[in-house]
């Protein structure tokens, strides 16, 4: 017992009967679960924890003859023989490219996947055009488009393989002030993109719901609630035609624009808060992981699956603590259409939910449903299972938060220099610097910070 000992390389080639040549290719393979520590003369330190996960990296590998991708999908909780997507073969239209999640899926996608080309679909130039200037055309393509418009979608979708549908209304107020149009385009829009991928033949669609449309209170949710059932449905109509059709549901992404840190942080300038009420709880998901959660949806995607990520919860009174400490609290009471606590599976639902080391997956309820071969060694949840922000197991507590908000802060911060430093052609630390300095951003750019 007591302190728990750490390990030399030398040693641990001993213990694992392994060349240090092996243990240091395993650690570049597998960087994400073993990280040694340094000591100050950059020696490596492996934990316990480390040498436990190379030992089952060696049992798997040598002893089992699984392949490096399929030991990293054993590692991480999931499906080892689940099937390869080969990116670079992949065509993909994005609905919704140029929003906050479109922006990240492509960032992730030409940093790590490397697609054959993904076609942005969207209605504004501008923001196509601001874009172009980041990302440039080689693997990218702008699509002017509305998801209202069938006959464009479905040329958009020609010869594609993949589908994310990200494009949405998506602010509640204005849902619910202009109603027809929250139909037109969220329920509506999903219709089409169900009727032109079938008709083109995509493989995959994978489409993005919301908390808000778990027993919906507004209309943004009941929209959303619609577009998740005919996305699900969708399955029955494209059948022997093989376009399979899945959904991921997550709740607000924290640090986006709009969200209750920028809020926070605008509000404690005044040295004072609002709080609606201060039993309120909610999840905490990163763009990474939504995009991420993609990924995972559209490897597994069987058709009529709703992907729902196990990410931690927080109380809405730690994260005021946690941004602005010290700042007056004025509680101002739940508003219309607002709920306590996030709830992202009902216990109708957790009947059918399986459990993956990072995602939950509602698998369909339907006859049309009976092949499960991606999902044998997920983890069957207990009936009475519902997943909601104030029942989590997983919580944030202050000082996991400060350093989230940190993270989020200097992330936001980063793509604003990426995306000035192309616009005027200056380098990107110079003008992370300027974010950072007294002095701010030139005038000029003021409109895009
Ligand atoms: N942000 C969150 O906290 C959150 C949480 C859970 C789920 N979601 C879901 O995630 C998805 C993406 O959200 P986001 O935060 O990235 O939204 P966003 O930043 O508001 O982006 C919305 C995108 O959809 C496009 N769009 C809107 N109406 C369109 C139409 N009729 N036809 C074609 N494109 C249209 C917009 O471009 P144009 O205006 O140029 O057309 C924009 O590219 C949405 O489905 C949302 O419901 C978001």
């Amino acid at each position: 017992m007591g302190e728990s000992h750490e390990y030399r390389i030398q040693e641990v080639s001993e213990k694992l009967e392994v060349p240090i040549s092996t243990i240091r290719y395993w650690e570049v393979e597998f960087a994400d679960v073993i990280k040694p520590k340094r000591t100050d003369g950059r020696q490596r330190r492996y934990t316990e924890r480390d040498l436990d996960q190379l030992m089952q990296i060696r049992e798997l590998l040598h002893f089992k003859n699984r392949s490096i991708a399929q030991t990293r999908r054993i590692l991480k909780g999931g499906n080892a023989d689940l099937e390869q997507i080969q990116w670079d073969r992949q065509t993909i239209v994005l609905t919704g490219g140029t929003g906050s999640f479109g922006k990240h899926f492509c960032k992730l996608m030409l940093e790590k996947y490397r697609p054959r080309a993904v076609r942005i679909y969207s209605r504004d130039e501008l923001k196509q055009h601001e874009m172009r200037q980041i990302y440039g055309e080689e693997v990218l393509r702008y699509f002017i488009g509305d998801v209202r418009d069938g006959e464009r979608l479905r040329r958009a979708m020609e010869g594609a393989d993949i589908v994310v549908h990200a494009a949405a209304l998506k602010q509640v107020p204005s849902c619910e002030y202009n109603p027809f149009e929250a139909v037109k385009t969220n329920i509506l829009g999903a219709e089409n993109i169900i009727d032109a991928a079938i008709d083109v033949g995509v493989k995959k669609v994978v489409a993005l719901s919301t908390d808000k449309a778990v027993n919906p209170v507004n209309l943004y949710g009941a929209t959303k609630l619609c577009a998740e059932k005919i996305f699900i449905q969708g399955n029955s109509y494209s059948a022997a035609r093989g376009t399979r059709f899945s959904c991921v549901r997550y709740g607000n992404v924290i640090g986006s624009r709009g969200s209750v840190i920028p809020v926070f942080r605008e509000q404690m300038k005044t040295g004072k808060i609002t709080i609606t009420d201060e039993r309120m709880t909610r999840f905490w998901i990163t763009l990474d992981q939504a995009v991420e959660l993609v990924i995972s949806a559209l490897s597994y995607a069987q058709g009529g699956e709703i992907y729902v990520p196990k990410i931690p919860s927080m109380r809405i009174m730690d994260l005021a603590k946690a941004i602005a400490p010290g700042c007056k609290i004025d509680f101002i009471g739940i508003r219309p259409g607002e709920k306590l606590h996030e709830i992202l599976i009902t216990e109708e639902e957790g009947r059918n939910t399986i459990f993956y080391k990072d995602m939950y997956v509602i698998l369909p309820n339907y006859t049309w449903w009976e092949d499960r071969r991606n999902y044998k060694d997920g983890q069957k949840m207990p009936d009475d299972f519902t997943y909601s922000s104030n029942k989590n197991s997983e919580w944030l507590e202050i000082d996991d938060l400060k350093k989230l908000v940190r993270e989020s802060a200097s992330a936001e911060d980063q793509s604003t220099a990426a995306f000035l430093s192309t616009l005027h052609r200056l380098n990107e630390k110079t003008v992370l610097k300027m974010i950072n300095s007294e002095e701010g951003l030139p005038e000029t750019s003021a409109q895009y910070s």
